[in-house]
C-alpha cells in the first residue's frame, strides 16, 4: 500500500507515522503538514523529529497550510503541549523539510501514479487535501482512498459540544473532501474514544527493548493527563493511530456505509459531522464510517509493531 501521511503532530499524529514506517505492508511515500494541534513550522519540526526517531530521514517531510481555508486557526497545545510534542525530550532536528509544498507534493504524487494506487491518511484538519482537489479535480477519481481520523456521531464534540477537532479547525476542507466522491474510511471518536492509553498498555510500550516504545509511552502519558481527566477513564483516547491499523486490520473494525456531511453555517454547531446513521436523508453514502473496534488485539497489534524498533 502506498501511502500518504497528511498530519499536524501531536504525540498520536506521531505514533500513526511510527507503526506506517515499521510495518512492511505499506510505502510511506512522504509526511505532508497542515496547522491544527500546533502551527504549521512546529508540526513540521515534530514531524521530523519523528523521522529522526524512527531512523527514516529519507522519508520527505512538506510543509503545508498554515492557516484554514476561511475558519481563523484553533490550535489544540490545552491537549498536546505548547510544542504539540511534550511528554518526550526529542533533540532538534538535523534534517529539514523538503522545498516543495505540500499540496504540489500530493498533487504530483497521485498524478505521477496509476489512479487507485495512493492512498491518503488525513490526522489533521483536512485543508491540504482541500486544496488539492480544488487545484487538480482529476484527484476525485485518482485517489484510492482517504483514510481519516475526524468527526463523531454518538460521541458528540471534543473542542465543542458538537464538534470534532481536525473537522472543527477546518469545517470547509472537510466538506469539499466528504463531496469529492472519493472512497472516504472515517475513523471517528466513537471509535477512537474505546482504545483507552491505560497504565498497563502504556506499560507494554515502555517494556519493549528500544528507545520508541518508551518516548510512545511518556508521549501518550503527556496527552492523557487532559483526556484520563475530562474524561474520568484510566488513560485518555488514542486517536490518529487507528488510521493505520485500519489499513493493516480492518477486520479488528466495524461500522457502516452511510452519508456524512459537515455544518459550515451556523456557528452553533458549526464542524459537525451529520451522521445519517439511520439512512433517513436518502442522500448517497460517502463514507465508510467505523464504530467499534476490538481494542485489545488493536494494541497487541501496536505493541507487536513498535517491538520491530531496533533497540
Ligand atoms: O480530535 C482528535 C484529533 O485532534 C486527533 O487528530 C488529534 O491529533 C488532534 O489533532
Ligand atoms: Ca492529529
Amino acid at each position: 500500500m502506498k501511502i500518504i501521511i497528511d498530519t499536524d503532530p501531536g504525540q498520536d499524529d506521531a505514533l500513526t507515522i511510527l507503526l506506517a514506517l515499521i510495518s512492511p505492508e505499506i510505502e510511506l511515500l512522504g509526511v505532508t503538514t497542515v496547522a491544527g494541534n500546533v502551527g504549521v513550522q512546529q508540526a513540521t519540526i515534530n514531524a521530523l523529529k519523528t523521522m529522526e526517531l524512527a531512523g527514516r530521514e529519507d522519508i520527505p517531510v512538506f510543509m503545508g497550510a498554515d492557516r484554514p481555508l476561511l475558519r481563523p486557526l484553533v490550535n489544540a497545545t490545552h491537549v498536546h503541549g505548547r510544542t504539540g510534542f511534550e511528554g518526550a525530550d526529542l533533540p532538534d532536528p538535523t534534517i529539514t523539510a523538503a522545498p516543495e509544498h505540500a499540496v504540489d507534493f500530493l498533487i504530483r504524487t497521485v498524478m505521477d501514479h496509476p489512479p487507485g494506487t495512493i492512498t491518503l491518511c488525513a490526522i489533521g484538519p483536512m485543508t491540504n487535501l482541500a486544496l488539492a482537489i480544488a487545484r487538480e479535480p482529476a484527484l476525485r477519481e485518482r485517489v484510492a482512498r482517504i483514510v481519516t481520523m475526524s468527526g463523531a456521531f454518538s460521541e458528540v464534540g471534543n473542542i465543542t459540544p458538537t464538534a470534532e477537532f481536525n473537522i472543527y479547525v477546518d469545517p470547509h476542507a472537510a466538506a469539499i473532501v466528504l463531496e469529492s466522491g472519493i472512497p472516504i474510511t472515517m475513523l471517528p471518536l466513537d471509535v477512537t474514544h474505546t482504545l483507552h492509553t491505560s497504565a498497563a498498555r502504556l506499560a507494554r510500550f515502555e517494556a519493549l527493548p528500544n528507545r520508541v516504545g518508551a518516548v510512545v509511552a511518556d508521549w501518550l502519558r503527556f496527552e492523557k493527563r487532559f483526556e484520563a481527566t475530562k474524561y474520568g477513564t484510566d488513560g485518555g483516547p488514542l486517536h490518529d493511530p487507528n488510521t493505520v491499523l485500519w489499513l493493516l486490520k480492518p477486520d479488528l473494525y466495524r461500522g457502516r456505509n452511510v452519508n456524512v456531511r459537515v455544518e459550515t453555517g451556523s456557528e452553533l454547531t458549526m464542524g459537525m459531522s451529520v451522521v445519517d446513521w439511520w439512512g433517513v436523508s436518502g442522500l448517497p453514502t460517502n463514507v465508510l464510517f467505523l464504530r467499534e473496534c476490538d481494542v485489545d488485539a488493536a494494541y497487541d497489534l501496536i505493541t507487536e509493531r513498535l517491538a520491530r524498533f531496533p533497540a
